[in-house]
């Protein structure tokens, strides 16, 4: 017989399932929920609980969905420390920096790789996150791309090919031939490992002629698009990723009114990434003219040695809601039901019947402590359902 556990005496329960309790976090008080074959398979008042094989009491913690950080970078040797340093003394960020990370990771074994990405993937794990995304990005040729991607697919569903993050300095001069080697030979090779196709869309990296080119080819090849758009600069990744019916246009930190509305008519997911912001010292994305509009905002920590070196959504909910005016319930939904959203998933980022069992307790009363009580460690204990069977490489 299949193993049942119940979590009994949760004092705030968010669902993000309006119709089973309060608001859009439909939030229920005095809960419990009931698990099985690693899914969800009932929620409602602790009182109501059917007697089970294991009860956990939780004591009147907040339970909430494992968060789902949606845009990270993992894959990567090195780090930047110096850099960060120098900005916090007034240099300003720029792309080109990714090419010192690319010396590092092409210069690193696999086992390095490896035992960096599961460094943070435990410390992303620590803080909450059941599911997390990571792009290649850091080796730009065609071993480096496929490599990264085969050693991720081994921690994660959510990989995505990122090939096209900044033309390496062996192709200086010639984009349009790295261009085509990205939409050629290196994505044959990293497409069996890939979910995901993105491209960096920026000043530094490439414009949207290329990015078209690229993600219409991992189009072609099975992958479906996501954009990095609108971090550095206003230009027309969002259109692009609105037009391509990407899952997430991310970073969008220079948006006009005609994105906004795009954004808001489209199924595009908008991915915030607050700890670029924070780490390059640069004004926060309009959070709330885009939820003012009915754009769907995904919260994700963008981790990477550059412009983002965190794995804490905790700090990404804090700075959504102080420096971006979300609302609490606004921003925990971004980080937990938004990023699913981000990644078309639907079986995660929720707690009800039929979602998997990937939750988070707190040490605290509610949801709202996450950003009430910033840079506390809340985390009491994570529950995560195991990856889907892998697909053949
Ligand atoms: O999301 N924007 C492009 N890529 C990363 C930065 C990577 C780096 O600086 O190494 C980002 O911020
Ligand atoms: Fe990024």
């Amino acid at each position: 017989m299949s193993e049942t556990t119940a979590l009994l005496n949760i004092g705030s329960l968010v669902t993000n399932d309006p119709a089973l309790g309060d608001g859009a976090l439909g939030i229920i008080t005095d809960a419990a929920i009931v698990m099985q074959d690693r899914r969800v398979s009932w929620v409602g008042r602790s009182a109501d609980v059917d007697p089970t094989t294991t009860v956990i009491d939780l004591e009147g913690r907040a339970v909430l969905p494992g968060f789902v950080d949606s845009h990270a970078h993992l894959m990567f040797a090195g780090d930047r420390a110096d850099e960060f340093a120098a900005r916090m003394s007034g240099e300003a960020y720029a792309a080109g920096g990714i090419r010192r990370t690319v010396t590092a990771t092409r210069a690193a074994t696999d086992e390095h790789l490896a035992a960096n990405l599961r460094r943070l993937a435990a410390e992303l794990r620590r803080s909450g996150v059941t599911t997390f995304e990571t792009k290649s990005g850091y080796g730009l040729t065609t071993i480096d791309e496929a490599r990264a991607l085969g050693i991720a697919r081994s921690v994660t569903d959510e990989t995505t090919y990122l090939g096209a993050h900044v033309v390496p300095a062996e192709f200086e001069g010639r984009p349009d031939d790295y261009v085509a080697l990205v939409a050629g030979d290196m994505l044959d090779s990293c497409a069996p490992n890939a979910k995901w196709i993105d491209v960096f869309c920026d000043r530094g990296a490439f414009d949207v002629d290329q990015a078209r080119t690229v993600l219409l080819a991992g189009i072609a090849a099975g992958l479906a698009p996501r954009l990095h758009a609108n971090q550095l600069q206003h230009g027309g990744g969002v259109q692009l990723a609105v037009e391509l019916d990407a899952a997430s246009a991310d970073h969008c930190t220079h948006l006009d009114d005609r994105d906004i509305e795009a954004l808001a008519a489209s199924n595009t997911v908008a991915t915030l990434l607050p700890g670029a912001e924070f780490s390059t010292r640069s004004p926060y994305p309009d959070a709330r003219r885009l939820l003012d509009a009915g754009a769907t905002i995904a919260l994700a920590t963008d981790c990477n040695p550059g412009s983002s070196y965190t794995t804490s959504m905790s700090l990404m909910i804090a700075l959504a809601v102080r420096e971006m005016h979300m609302t609490p319930d606004e921003a925990v939904w971004s980080a937990t039901r938004g990023g699913a959203k981000a990644l078309r998933r639907s079986d995660i980022g929720r707690l009800s019947p039929g979602s998997r069992a990937d939750i988070l307790s707190l040490n605290a009363p509610s949801h709202i402590h996450l950003a009430y009580r910033p840079g506390v460690d809340l985390i009491d204990r994570v529950w995560q359902s195991p990856l889907t069977p892998k697909v053949a490489a």
